[in-house]
């Protein structure tokens, strides 16, 4: 079982990610750390804590920063997509569970130190909880195994601007250190997360099987599910970001990678936050990423759908 960190803002792909990730046997959470994104970091915390308790998980959620590393420039909200708390509107009771007093950058450090070389990050949501701890602890670069970073479009539009996508517009600073840090990361952006869409016949399946976790998934799901049709009509279900990110830490044959250098445009007018890949066929640097270009979408699902509910 490979030992793993899931950094959220559940946001209700990220539901499905923890879930994913808590019921895969390949998989050993050893913690769920939150920040601020599609909700703020106390309603992700909220959110994440409600989840794994319709799990039966004691996993421990452990709460990180409330805002970006240096400049708050955008609200710390995705109503439209996650609804006003940020699991579908289907928030009707709280968990009886408690979050960890500890402070998500140094759970972070501390895991990759007892556990040199073995640790894979997961981070789906502002990169700011991983940069603070890399700040804090410099030698953790080179003592995880690796970084998945569920972020970007290197080669395709944005979803918060036509560049940049939500997770590294949220703290673009923060993204930009991670990539310049030398730790080693795959990135799983919208290249790939917008071809792994699930479309609603599967969330009936979880919806007949009437447990209280498949009940909440299915309810948020169907919510984000419409918000892509209204955001992109026509595309037929949502796109699995956060689940994908889990994925390709479990199996990386599920997707196929290009070494590039990536780093995170920080002062464009128009083009904040956009992660731009050096394409040129001689490159100016050396890869600092392995970017995912191809999913194959069919396997990612199946597993994905085997394990979720
Ligand atoms: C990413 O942004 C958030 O809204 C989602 O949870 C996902 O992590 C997709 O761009
Ligand atoms: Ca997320």
């Amino acid at each position: 079982m490979k030992p793993i960190i899931l950094d959220v803002d559940t946001g209700i792909d990220d539901a499905l990610a923890i879930s994913y990730a808590v019921n895969a046997p390949e998989v050993e959470l050893l913690g769920v750390t939150t920040c601020f994104g599609n909700v703020t970091v106390q309603e992700a915390t909220r959110n994440t804590l409600l989840v794994l308790e319709h799990l039966d998980s004691s996993v421990p959620v452990i709460p990180g920063a409330a805002k970006p590393l240096f400049v708050s420039r955008v609200k710390a909200s995705a109503t439209h997509i996650h609804g006003e708390d940020g699991i579908g509107n289907t928030l009707t009771n709280m968990s009886t569970r408690e979050a960890s007093k500890q402070y998500a950058p140094q759970f972070i450090i501390d895991q990759v130190r007892s556990k040199p070389h073995q640790v894979t990050i997961i981070t789906v949501a502002a990169m700011t909880n991983l940069a603070l701890a890399i700040m804090q602890a410099p030698d953790i670069v080179g003592l995880v195994d690796k970084v998945v970073v569920m972020g970007g479009a290197v080669t395709r539009a944005g979803n918060v601007t036509p560049h940049a996508e939500a997770n590294i517009y949220a703290d673009p600073e923060a993204a930009d250190y991670v990539f310049a840090s030398g730790i080693p990361i795959t990135l799983v952006g919208l290249d790939v997360t917008m071809e792994t869409l699930l479309p609603k016949k599967d969330v009936q399946v979880w919806r007949d099987k009437q447990t209280a976790l498949s009940t909440l998934l299915a309810d948020m799901t169907d919510f984000y599910i419409d918000a892509y049709e209204d955001f992109y009509p026509g595309i037929g279900g949502c796109g699995l970001h956060d689940p994908l990110a889990v994925g390709v830490a479990i199996n990386p044959d599920f997707v196929t990678t290009k070494p590039l250098h990536v780093r995170v445009d920080l002062d464009g007018f128009h083009s904040l936050g956009r992660t731009v890949g050096d394409l040129r066929s001689k490159p100016a640097n050396e890869p600092n990423m392995d970017v995912c270009l191809e999913v194959d979408a069919e396997r990612f699902l199946e597993h994905f759908l085997s394990k979720v509910v």
